[in-house]
């Protein structure tokens, strides 16, 4: 078996790193910097899924279902304690704040509405008609000023960096970069990977340039297709190295490391929790499962699981229909965080 640590290396030495390294490096070191300086936790949330290219001039890709709502919604409430947020997110994928109007049914004009009809003597600058305001339609006004007052808080304060990635291989190069950017924090420092990481790609060497042809597809040897003419293109790909266990080990020995388990079959869930606890070594993993991720989530630990549920709508007791289950998830890994720096100011 290969050593971690050598194809670690080799990913990194035969990949080129994004464009965008230097800059979003520079970034981090700014944010963490700042906030370091004013005693402010930081955590670095990851979010959206990363895709894999199958040629260089990307025409085609392989990708997954993320749209970052988890990461996006987690990022608010940590704001709202109190902690800066890098949020290392898939570019296009949801924003915290910005993902109450987007990517939903409504499309964003569906909030807005005219006011001041045309042509009532207030003469516009042309001499015509004025124009009249565009504003928020009253039933929406409520929640999209509570939505604003936060999102002008958290920029006003420099309290969110948006950094995006779009591959597998530049998630990980950024990965990598700010997690070294954050050692200075030490402690105070907290990962929460929500990201959906590939776990195959297509190595360089292996990669066409230019898009792929069908009439250069060959035949296929296994049998033809239903009306495939006898092609097929198989796609050949190579393991992603796993990264945790060198997040936890090198690049952030003393910050607390959250990750993200995700199973479709619930009788693997709390087997696969326990397996990348007992791998990566890390503080906790949050598992769910791709049908009730909204819903409920498995919190495991050294010795311990435990269900994170919303309230049915039996147990609701008047409670709002809307609350989101990461105001639980959100606090339940605060309150993590906090125990671990108690314990280790306790311990020196
Ligand atoms: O965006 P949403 O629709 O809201 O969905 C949220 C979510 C379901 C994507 C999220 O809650 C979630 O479960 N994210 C993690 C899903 C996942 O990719 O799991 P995984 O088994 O591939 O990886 C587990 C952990 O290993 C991850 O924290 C990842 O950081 C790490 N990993 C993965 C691949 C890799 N090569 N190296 C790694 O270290």
């Amino acid at each position: 078996m290969t050593d971690p640590s050598t194809s670690e290396s080799h990913y990194f030495s035969s990949n080129p790193p994004p464009p965008t390294l230097p800059q979003h490096t520079a970034q981090a070191n700014a944010f963490v910097t700042h906030h370091h300086a004013h005693s402010r936790r930081v955590v670095l949330l990851t979010s959206g899924g990363t895709t894999v290219p199958l040629e260089n001039q990307t025409v085609r890709f392989i990708d997954n279902f993320s749209a970052g709502t988890r990461g996006a919604t987690s990022a608010e409430y940590f704001l709202s304690q109190g902690y800066a947020v890098i949020f290392l997110h898939r570019q296009f994928s949801l924003l915290p704040f910005s993902r109450h109007y987007s990517h939903s049914t409504n499309c964003f004009l569906d909030f807005l509405s005219e006011w001041g009809r045309i042509g009532e003597g207030d003469e516009g600058e042309d001499g015509g008609a004025a124009t009249p305001d565009v504003v928020v339609k009253a039933k929406y006004r409520r929640e999209m000023l509570s939505v604003l007052r936060k999102y002008r808080k958290a920029k006003e304060q420099k309290l969110l960096l948006l950094l995006p990635f779009t591959t597998v291989t530049s998630y990980l190069f950024t990965l990598r970069a700010i997690a070294r950017e954050m050692r200075c924090l030490g402690n105070e420092a907290l990962f929460y990977l929500a990201a959906a990481v590939s776990d195959f790609f297509v190595p360089p060497d292996r990669m066409a340039e230019h898009k792929i042809q069908s009439g250069d597809v060959p035949e296929s040897t296994s049998g033809a297709s239903p009306g495939g003419g006898g092609k097929k293109l198989v796609i050949d790909l190579d393991p992603v190295p796993k990264f945790l266990k060198r997040l936890v080990e090198q690049w952030a020995p003393e910050a607390m490391i959250v990750s993200f388990k995700l199973e479709t079959d619930p009788a693997l869930l709390l087997k696969k929790c326990n397996q990348s606890l007992d791998r990566y070594a890390h503080h906790l993993v949050i598992g769910n499962i791709l049908a009730t991720r909204k819903y409920e989530v498995l919190f495991v630990e050294e010795g311990s699981a435990q269900w994170v549920r919303l309230p049915t709508s039996d147990d609701k007791s008047g409670g709002s229909e809307e609350v989101e289950i990461e105001s639980l998830i959100v606090p339940e890994v605060i309150k993590r965080h906090e125990k671990m720096l108690l314990k280790r100011a306790a311990t020196g």
